[in-house]
């Protein structure tokens, strides 16, 4: 019913042109994040994740009533979406992408470019003329198919080093730094409207890696290249998140380029049940609220988007031992303390 009432109201808003790709999705009331992330027409609030999890009834109620962007946790990957070349499986896409029909909700593709979850009959390539054809076979047949339909593509996923040079992969080691050139070139003349991304980790605060990552930017648009945003990924860590996470994004969107969150999480020591204790869960909701406020804080930041939002599904706990309880909600999509810190953020900002 609520749910019905939602979509209504967004149906009666034709104004807002909720049928293209835009940042603005709003909804009612702001006692939700997207609601609140709307005020104003201004944000998005988004959850990465995988078609399945909605197989759990408990989980598409809160991603339908808190969420109005969505990035496919995996199944936009290359392994996932084109495991043999000219060979594509579209089912998880497909439903995130109609998932964000019926929801009003936009779509953040993700992604073209990463030294990961890459077939190795990408990765084994050396002719560079071979390599690009068949970027451009893939890109082209996930824009052809969602170009229509997407807000944003992280195109280029994570290609610098902590030192600020460019990172081994494939596409550095075939095509050199151009590469990254190339793939937004050819994602540009797949979908126009599309935001193209360059996303990456390590580079929230002022650092070698952001610095850099500011040249290259900077670089490529002056040579009139299609990029139009960065992604601050922001796997944080409890009780140390950098102090400047505005001066950096300011690195970005003082060359006109967008800066969004694209996968927050922040993750915290937590005991053999997987549970951080409640001193851990309050700091940890306060640096989610900072986070939120230096979106908040930068008229080019389009919103916020986390890895997740319930801990049942994050990635955190098998990757980093003893540490996790990194989401908004508990194991059992109970909201923490960090959802209602993250909510006050967005309605009491601007
Ligand atoms: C296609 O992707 C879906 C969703 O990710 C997955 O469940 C399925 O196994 C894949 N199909 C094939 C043939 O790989
Ligand atoms: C930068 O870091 C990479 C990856 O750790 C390393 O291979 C490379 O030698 C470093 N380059 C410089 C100039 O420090
Ligand atoms: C809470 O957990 C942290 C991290 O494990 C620990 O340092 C702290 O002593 C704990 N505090 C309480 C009150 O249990």
């Amino acid at each position: 019913m609520v749910q019905l009432q939602l979509h209504l109201l967004a149906a009666l808003l034709p104004a807002l042109a909720l049928a293209i790709p835009s940042p603005v999705a709003p909804r009612s009331p702001a006692t939700n994040l997207a609601g609140a992330a709307s005020k104003d027409n201004k944000r998005y609030f988004g959850d990465a994740y995988q078609s399945f999890y909605l197989a759990d009834p408990r989980y598409g109620p809160i991603l339908d009533s808190q969420f109005s962007a969505y990035t496919p946790e995996n199944e936009m990957k290359w392994e996932v979406i084109e495991p043999t070349r000219g060979v594509f499986n579209w089912t998880g896409s497909d439903l995130i992408v109609a998932h964000a029909k019926k929801t009003h909700s936009i779509v953040r593709g993700h992604n073209f470019c990463w030294d990961s979850q890459t077939p190795s009959y990408v990765t084994s390539i050396t002719d560079p003329t071979e390599l690009t054809q068949v970027l451009e076979e893939h890109i082209n047949a996930v824009l052809g198919r969602y170009g229509n339909d997407l807000y944003a593509f992280d195109v280029i996923n994570e290609p610098l080093n902590d030192n600020g040079t460019i990172k081994s992969s494939v596409w550095s080691n075939v095509l050199g730094e151009n590469y990254i050139e190339t793939a937004l070139t050819i994602a540009h003349k797949a979908a126009p409207n599309v935001k193209l991304y360059i996303n990456d980790y390590n580079i929230e605060g002022v650092n070698s890696k952001s610095q850099a990552l500011a040249t290259i930017a900077k670089n490529l648009l002056d040579k009139g290249v299609p990029l139009h945003g960065i992604g601050f990924e922001s796997h944080f860590i409890g009780g140390e998140l950098p102090g400047d996470i505005s001066q950096s994004m300011k690195q970005f969107t003082d060359l006109g380029l967008d800066v969004a969150i694209t996968e927050l999480d922040i993750r915290v020591p937590v005991d053999s049940s997987g549970i951080a204790n409640a001193t851990v869960r309050k700091l940890q909701a306060d640096n989610y609220a900072t986070v939120v406020q230096a979106c908040l804080d930068n008229g080019n930041c389009p919103g916020v988007t986390v890895w997740g939002f319930d801990d049942g599904h994050s990635w955190i706990p098998g990757v980093f031992a003893g540490q996790g309880d990194a989401n908004l909600y508990d194991f059992n999509y109970q909201p923490k303390p960090a959802y209602y810190s993250t909510l006050a953020a967005l309605q009491n900002g601007k």
